[in-house]
């Protein structure tokens, strides 16, 4: 079954850049929540502090009840032991074949014979959809076949909480939507908490519970889903309708300094326009 998972005053920064801060939002247990967010709003760095990755500035996560920011490695690993994660970069090692990528975390965390182990390893090969690959090296697969050879890892521990990190990049448009059915599918059958981020819009709108946003440093708005689609605060209505018009730019930096800008500009046309000697 899944985990809840509160999150309460959530701050972290990289010396002076602080990536978000006073995040708070529970995960509901047993459903599937998404976060969206432009590029480098820091949405990997979330996932990645929410594993214990990344150690917080302040703030607390708990999980099923129990505080993971002060614990140390040993305690840990016992809790990621019921997380299954999906990087976004996929991250399986390229000198293992997919078979023994996924039989991994088995054999790290559990004392299950190897031939448990192959029984597990070809129920989520198959699961994902990759029956006969496990021979196959991650260099010799493509992005897709990756993907999803990740979550097959990420579940091979029947995980009671899955974060997923754009799953579905650099997957075609129907892959993508199979993906979605699929995790729709897992959180059926399995009844853990997801946590997915994704860029992709057609996901957002049509697998998740749930939706947050981050977006300049804060988190926006955390919703179900059906509120979030109809909402008019404008950064959720830019992005969920995928508009260049709003206030959403090509970079994180660039927003906050154009939105400056455009005041200036306009301050500079109102005073144009007051006094015609003084214009340019
Ligand atoms: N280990 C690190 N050390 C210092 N800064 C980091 C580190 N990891 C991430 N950052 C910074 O944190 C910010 C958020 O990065 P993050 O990768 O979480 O963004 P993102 O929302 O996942 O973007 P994308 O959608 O492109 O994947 C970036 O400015 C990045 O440079
Ligand atoms: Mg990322």
């Amino acid at each position: 079954m899944g985990v809840a998972v509160e999150i309460e005053g959530l701050t972290k920064s990289f010396g002076k850049q602080t990536v978000w801060s006073d995040v708070t939002f529970d995960l509901p247990p047993g459903e599937i929540s998404v976060l969206l967010g432009p590029s480098g709003t820091g949405k990997s760095v979330f996932l990645k502090t929410l594993v214990g990755l990344f150690k917080p500035d302040r703030g607390s996560i708990r999980i099923d009840g129990q505080e993971v920011t002060t614990l140390h490695e040993r305690e840990l690993y016992a809790v990621r032991r019921r997380l299954g994660v999906l990087f976004q970069d996929g991250a399986l090692f390229g000198s293992m074949n997919l078979y023994d990528n996924i039989a991994f975390p088995l054999r790290e965390h559990t004392r299950k014979t190897e031939a448990e182990i192959r029984g597990i390893v070809e129920d989520r090969l198959e699961l994902v959809g990759m029956t006969g690959d496990g021979d196959k090296f991650p260099a010799e697969i493509s992005g897709g076949m990756r993907k999803r050879a990740g979550l097959a890892r990420a579940l091979v521990l029947d995980p009671e909480l899955i974060l997923c990190d754009e799953p579905d990049s650099g997957l075609d448009p129907v892959r993508t939507a199979l993906l979605g059915e699929l995790i729709s599918e897992l959180n059926a059958a399995t009844g853990a908490t997801f946590l997915i981020v994704t860029h992709d819009i057609n996901t957002a709108r049509t697998i998740p519970d749930h939706i947050g946003m981050l977006y300049l440093r804060r988190l926006v708005a955390f919703a179900p889903r059906a509120e979030m689609l109809a909402s008019d605060e404008p950064v959720l209505r830019q992005f969920l309708n995928a508009s260049r018009e709003g206030p959403i730019g090509m970079t994180e930096e660039k927003d906050a300094l154009e939105v400056a800008r455009e005041r200036e500009r306009e301050l500079a046309v109102d005073d144009y326009r007051g006094d015609h000697r003084e214009g340019p």
